[in-house]
């Protein structure tokens, strides 16, 4: 594994390994009290996180990772750098090249951004969520997520619900979930599935109770506003009436299923503030498993690499 640009043409056997690799750190890291991470394959090297766009979850997960395994960071801030002067993102990347880090982690609002970045410098990059295209880290820690409290992916019912149409999640989930077996219901107002996604081997419905009751894996999306360019529904008010999770429609839930949400929420829209933080939450898990996932593909794409 040199870069990891997109969910889509991960096998099997990529995505096993990673999980492989997150299993032995959160082994590790259950017996770890001491100040440094009994696995320091890090050592000497440096990450460079560079970030177009706001980031909670992915940012500090991969800064936490890259420390924890003993290597550097720096998290490069666009607001307060020459890309405000005019700079474009390939000029930014090849200076920041120039001081000889050893992994770029790249979020930017073009879809396509990191794959084109990659063919312009020579060191691996990690996509770390690009415009509505992918969001491979993110899929990567949900399915490990579903794993951990299923006991398995293949067979299992998963339902991806809300703005399906501007969700890099939900695209690479789609990719590795149906990788692994799953079955996908994609569900929410017309106007938010893109036309013919049943191309991607999944199924739509635009009703949530009836979808909800067979779903084993109900996974909420915010709404991307930033996204939009028009309105394309009646108002929040009404989007939460119909295709949020609340009391009301978790009463529908499956007996066993669980409710996952990538972050960042918007309470009370796609989502109760009871409901994420109630019994058959797991989004807290998606957030501690994103620091694992993170370290496993930093150790897996730079052990053993030299300048
Ligand atoms: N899920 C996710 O990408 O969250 P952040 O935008 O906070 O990184």
């Amino acid at each position: 594994m040199k870069s990891l640009i997109a969910a889509k043409g991960l096998s099997e056997n990529e995505i096993r390994l990673v999980f492989q690799k997150a299993t032995e750190f959160k082994k590790l890291w259950k017996g770890w009290r001491g100040t440094e991470f009994p696995h320091q394959s890090l050592k000497g090297k440096t990450v460079v996180n560079l970030f177009f766009e706001p980031s909670t979850r992915t940012l500090s997960s991969f800064e936490l990772a890259t420390r924890r395994l003993g290597g550097h960071s720096l998290n490069f801030s666009p607001e307060n750098s020459s890309t405000s002067k005019g700079e474009t993102l390939f000029d930014t990347a090849r200076n920041l090249q120039a001081m000889d880090p050893d992994l770029l982690v790249l979020r930017h609002a073009s879809a396509g951004a990191p794959y084109l970045l990659s063919k312009e410098i020579q060191i691996p990059i990690i996509n770390a969520g690009d415009g509505f295209h992918e969001h491979p880290t993110q899929a990567l820690l949900d399915a490990y997520t579903i794993e951990e409290a299923k006991g398995k992916i293949a067979g299992l019912h998963v339902l991806i619900v809300g703005d399906i149409a501007h969700s890099r999640v939900a695209r690479s989930n789609i990719y590795i979930l149906k990788t692994l077996g799953a079955k996908i219901t994609v569900c929410g107002p017309p106007s938010l599935i893109p036309p013919a996604i049943e191309k991607l081997g999944v199924q739509v419905s635009y009703d949530l109770k009836a979808a909800i009751k067979t779903a084993d894996i109900v996974m909420m999306l915010r709404i991307q506003l930033e996204r939009q360019h028009q309105v394309q529904f009646p108002s929040l008010g009404e989007y939460s009436k119909f295709w949020g999770l609340n009391s009301d429609t978790v009463q529908y839930l499956k007996e066993g299923a669980i409710i996952m949400h990538p972050g960042p929420l918007n309470e009370g829209v796609e989502i109760s503030q009871e409901v994420a933080s109630g019994p058959y939450s797991v989004i807290l898990n998606q957030v501690t498993n994103g620091v694992l996932i993170r370290m496993a593909l930093l150790d897996l794409i730079l052990k053993g690499t030299t300048k």
